[in-house]
C-alpha cells in the first residue's frame, strides 16, 4: 500500500480542542480520581492528584467538559462555592443515588484546569435550574467587573474572572436533560443562552454571537437528525456551536476484556460507520451555516462496554484494550477529516468511567491503552488537515475494512505527521509513504501494540505502552514502513 502525502494540499487547522476529554460527577471519575481532598496522604496540590495532573499536562489535554453529563442538568452551582463544610449535600439521582458533597465545585474545577493548563468547558443545567442560576454561574465566572456575583467569587478567594471560552447550555435535553422535544428545547436555547452573557464584550451588536462565550446546544446523540435539523433552524444564529454524542458499541461480544478477532473487526466496522452520520449532521449544519460559523462538538463520545463484573452498575467502572484504542484512533481520524466542522470533541470520561484514560485505585494509577493513544496523536494539534491519497490503496481485509486506516497534519514548520492504524489482526502492515516530489529527509516514530485484548492492570501496568518504531527506512525520500498487526503508530517526517 502507497499513500500519498501532499503538503501542498493542506487544509483547515485541525483545533487541538478535538482532543479534549469529559469528566463528569459520575462513579470514581472526580472523587478518588481527581480529587482526594487537601488532607489526604496521596500527593496532592489543593485537594487534586498530583499524579492525574502529570499524566494530562503530558498529553497535552487542551479541554475538559465538567460536570456532566446527565449530572449537569441536576446540578446547583451554587452548592458547590464557599466553604465546603457549608456546602449542602445533594442526591446523585442519574448516578446510583450516591451522595454528593460538593466539595468538587467551581474553584475545584477551574483549578484543575490551571493546574493542566486546558481550558475548561462548562456544561449548565436547563433540565432543572433556572435561567437565573445559568446567568448568574456565568458572571461567576467570567465578570471582572463590580457585579454581585464578580463580589461573591472575591469574597470566595477568586478576585481575577477566569477566561471561559466553551460553555454548554444544557445536555441531552431529548433524553436525561429534560425529555424536551426539539422545538421546545430550540426555544430553552435561545432563551438560556440570551442571559448568559459575554461580559468580556458587554456593548458589541450581535453580542449574542460574539466571543469569548461559544454557547454550545445541547445535541442529539448523531442519529436524530431531525433533532439537529430543528436546532438550527430554529436556533442556529444564536449559536456558537451545536454537540451531538457518538457511542461505540462493539457488537455481541461486548465484554471489556473477554471477545475474540471478530469484535475487533466489528468495533472497527462499528466505528467507521459512525462517519456517514456525522456527515449527514454536518450536511444539515452546513445548510443553515455554509459559513461554518457554528461548531460541532462531539462532546461525549467513546466505547461504551460491559461495566466490569462485580462492579456499581450505576459507575459504569469498564476495562479498556487495544480494541478501544484502535476505535479512538479511528474516531480522531474521522474528527480530523471533518475538522473544519468539528473543532470540539470530549472523549467520555478520563477516570475510572467509560473508556477512561486513566484508573486509580487508592495511591495507585494506571494509563490504559486509550491514554497511549491520545499521547501518540498530540501532535496533530493545532497542525493543518492533508488529505491522504492512495497510490496503491489498502487490501481489503475481514468485514469488507481496509487494512490500515491512516491521517495526515502538517505543522507551520513543515513537518508532516502521519497517524496509521493496522487494522489487521493477524498479519503485518507494509506501508509506503510518499511525499508528491517532495523526499523525506528523516522520519521517526512510536507505536502501540498487542493482541486485541492487550490492557493495562495495576499489577500490570505496561503492557501496552508507547513503544520507539524501529521499522523505518527511507529510500528514495519514501518512508517504508512495516507495522505489527494490531498496531497503532505515529510518525514524523520531515521533507528535504
Ligand atoms: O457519559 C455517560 C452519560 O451518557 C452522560 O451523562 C450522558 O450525557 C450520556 O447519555
Amino acid at each position: 500500500m502507497k499513500a500519498v502525502i501532499d503538503i501542498r494540499n493542506k487544509k483547515n487547522k485541525i483545533s487541538r480542542h478535538i482532543y479534549g476529554h469529559f469528566s463528569e460527577h459520575l462513579g470514581r471519575c472526580v472523587y478518588g480520581g481527581y480529587w482526594v481532598g487537601e488532607d489526604s496522604p496521596i500527593p496532592n496540590i489543593n485537594g487534586i492528584r498530583t499524579d492525574i495532573v502529570e499524566a494530562m499536562k503530558a498529553i497535552k489535554v487542551p479541554n475538559i467538559r465538567w460536570p456532566g453529563g446527565c449530572f449537569a442538568d441536576d446540578y446547583n452551582w451554587m452548592d458547590g462555592i464557599g466553604p465546603k463544610e457549608t456546602r449542602p449535600p445533594m442526591v446523585n439521582t442519574h448516578w446510583g443515588g450516591v451522595l454528593e458533597n460538593n466539595h468538587f465545585g467551581t474553584h475545584e474545577f477551574m483549578d484543575l484546569c490551571e493546574q493542566i493548563g486546558c481550558e475548561p468547558y462548562i456544561c449548565g443545567n436547563v433540565g432543572s435550574g433556572t435561567v437565573r442560576e445559568m446567568r448568574n454561574w456565568v458572571e461567576y465566572l467570567t465578570d471582572d467587573g463590580n457585579s454581585p456575583m464578580a463580589q461573591l467569587r472575591r469574597k470566595n478567594g477568586r478576585d481575577r474572572a477566569w477566561d471561559i471560552q466553551f460553555f454548554g447550555i444544557g445536555n441531552e435535553n431529548w433524553g436525561c436533560g429534560g425529555f424536551m422535544k426539539a422545538e421546545y428545547y430550540a426555544n430553552e436555547f435561545r432563551r438560556y443562552a440570551t442571559y448568559a452573557r459575554n461580559y468580556k464584550s458587554m456593548g458589541e451588536t450581535n453580542w449574542w454571537q460574539v466571543a469569548p462565550l461559544i454557547k454550545i446546544a445541547g445535541g442529539s446523540n448523531a442519529e436524530d437528525l431531525q433533532w439537529t435539523e430543528t436546532l438550527m433552524r430554529e436556533a442556529g444564529r444564536f449559536m456558537g456551536g451545536l454537540s451531538v454524542h457518538c457511542y461505540v458499541k462493539p457488537g455481541e461480544e461486548s465484554s471489556g476484556t473477554v471477545f475474540s478477532k471478530d469484535s475487533w473487526y466489528q468495533t472497527a466496522v462499528n466505528t467507521l460507520n459512525k462517519e456517514s452520520l456525522l456527515k449527514q449532521n454536518i450536511s444539515i449544519m452546513d445548510f443553515y451555516d455554509p459559513e461554518k460559523r457554528v461548531l460541532m462538538a462531539v462532546d461525549e463520545w467513546g466505547m461504551w462496554v460491559d461495566n466490569e463484573p462485580g462492579t456499581n452498575n450505576a459507575f459504569l467502572f469498564q476495562q479498556n484494550t487495544m480494541r478501544s484504542a484502535m476505535s479512538a484512533a479511528l474516531m480522531l481520524h474521522i474528527f480530523q477529516k471533518y475538522s473544519d466542522r468539528i473543532r470540539l470533541c470530549n472523549l467520555a470520561q478520563t477516570i475510572n468511567v467509560l473508556q477512561a484514560i486513566i484508573f486509580t485505585e487508592g495511591a495507585k494509577m494506571v494509563k490504559t491503552p486509550t491514554y497511549h493513544l491520545f499521547d501518540l496523536f498530540k501532535k496533530h494539534q493545532d497542525s493543518y488537515y492533508v488529505p491522504v491519497a492512495w497510490d496503491e490503496k489498502p487490501k481489503s481485509i475481514k468485514m469488507g475494512l481496509p487494512n490500515a486506516d491512516i491521517s495526515a497534519s502538517a505543522s507551520d514548520n513543515g513537518k508532516v505527521f502521519i497517524t496509521i492504524v493496522n487494522l489487521s489482526a493477524d498479519d503485518k502492515a507494509e506501508i509506503v509513504l510518499n511525499f508528491a516530489g517532495r523526499k523525506a529527509r528523516s522520519v521517526k516514530g512510536g507505536f502501540i501494540s498487542g493482541e486485541v485484548t492487550a490492557h493495562n492492570t495495576f499489577d500490570n501496568p505496561n503492557r501496552v505502552q508507547v513503544q520507539e518504531l524501529n521499522d523505518i527506512q527511507v529510500v528514495n525520500g519514501e518512508a517504508l514502513l512495516s507495522l505489527f498487526p494490531c498496531t497503532i503508530a505515529a510518525v514524523e517526517a520531515e521533507l528535504e
